[in-house]
C-alpha cells in the first residue's frame, strides 16, 4: 500500500531563491495493493510530481510518503517506472536494454539472456530483440520500456503518460496489454494520463487534480469488468462527469 500524508511540494523560484512556488498543496491519499489508479488533471497540476515523489526521485517539502509502512526515501526496484518519453539507451538493442535492468538487480549473467527474452515475449517484442531503439516504432519502444520495468519485478508500476505520444489504435492496444498484465500479475498501477477515454478504459479509480497549486478535487471508482464498452450508459455518465469537472477546473470554478 502507498500512503501520502499531507504532502506539500514547493520548488524554489530560480531567479529568486527567497521565493518558493507551491506545486502540490496538502495532498493525502492511499493507494491499496492491486488498485489501478489513474491521475488526470490539467497540464502543470502536479501529476508527474506526485509520481516522482512515489518513485522516490523527488522528496516532499512537507509530509511523508510510505510504501508498505516504510517511508519512501529514494527509488527502489519495488517501484518500477515508465516515462512518456522513450528512455531507452539508443546504442543498445532491445534485449540489452532489458538486460541492463536485470544486471542492476544482480541477476547472474548467464540467466540474463533467457530472462530478457522471456520479458520481451511478455510484451510481444521477442522478435525484435536485436533491434536498436531508433529502428523501432514508438509503440515498440514503449513495449521495450515496459519489459525493462518488468525486469525489476516491481510491486508497483508507475507510468507517466506512457502512450500519449502514440496513435489512438496503438495506445488502445497497449492499454489493454497493461490491464492484462495488471490482472495477471496482481500488481498496483499508478498511471498518469490526460486522455479521459484512456483513464475510464483502464482505471479502477480515477483521481482528478486541480492546478496551481495541485490538489485532489474528486475521485471516481470504476468497478466494471474489462474490456469496457465506453459507449455503455455507465461509462458515458462517468465520462460526462469527468469532462464537466475538468472544464470547471479550467475555467477556474470551485468544484
Ligand atoms: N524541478 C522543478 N523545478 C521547478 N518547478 C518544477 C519542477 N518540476 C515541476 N515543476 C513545476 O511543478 C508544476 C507541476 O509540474 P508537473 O510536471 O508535475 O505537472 P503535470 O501535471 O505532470 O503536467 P503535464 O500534464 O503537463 O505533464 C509545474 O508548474 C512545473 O512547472
Ligand atoms: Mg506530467
Amino acid at each position: 500500500m502507498i500512503e501520502l500524508t499531507d504532502i506539500t511540494k514547493a520548488y524554489y523560484v530560480k531567479r529568486d531563491k527567497s521565493k518558493a512556488r507551491v506545486v502540490l498543496d496538502d495532498i493525502s491519499m492511499k493507494i491499496d495493493d492491486n488498485e489501478f489508479v489513474c491521475f488526470i488533471g490539467p497540464s502543470g497540476c502536479g501529476k508527474t510530481t506526485v509520481l516522482n515523489l512515489i518513485a522516490g526521485f523527488e522528496k516532499p517539502t512537507l509530509g511523508k510518503i510510505y510504501c508498505n509502512g516504510k517511508e519512501i526515501t529514494g527509488p527502489s526496484p519495488e517501484r518500477g517506472v515508465v516515462f512518456q518519453e522513450y528512455s531507452l539507451l539508443p546504442w543498445l538493442s532491445a534485449k540489452s536494454n532489458v538486460k541492463l535492468a536485470l544486471e542492476a538487480q544482480n541477476i547472474p549473467e548467464k540467466e540474463q539472456d533467457e530472462m530478457a527474452m522471456e520479458l520481451l515475449k511478455t510484451v510481444r517484442m521477442d522478435k525484435y530483440a536485436d533491434m536498436r531503439p531508433n529502428t523501432l516504432s514508438g509503440g515498440m519502444k514503449q513495449r521495450v520500456a515496459i519489459a525493462r520495468m518488468l525486469a525489476l519485478d516491481p510491486e508497483i508500476m508507475l507510468m507517466d503518460e506512457p502512450f500519449s505520444a502514440l496513435d489512438a489504435d496503438t495506445r488502445s492496444m497497449l492499454d489493454s496489454e497493461i490491464v492484462e498484465l495488471w490482472q495477471k500479475k496482481h500488481r498496483t498501477v499508478v498511471f498518469v494520463t490526460h486522455i479521459i477515454e484512456e483513464a475510464i478504459q483502464i482505471a479502477s479509480r480515477i483521481v482528478l487534480f486541480s492546478d496551481s497549486p495541485g490538489k485532489i478535487v474528486r475521485e471516481w471508482n470504476i468497478d466494471i469488468e474489462h474490456p469496457r464498452d465506453l459507449e455503455s450508459p455507465e461509462m458515458m455518465q462517468i465520462k460526462k462527469e469527468i469532462s464537466a469537472a475538468l472544464t470547471e477546473i479550467s475555467s477556474g470554478q470551485e468544484i
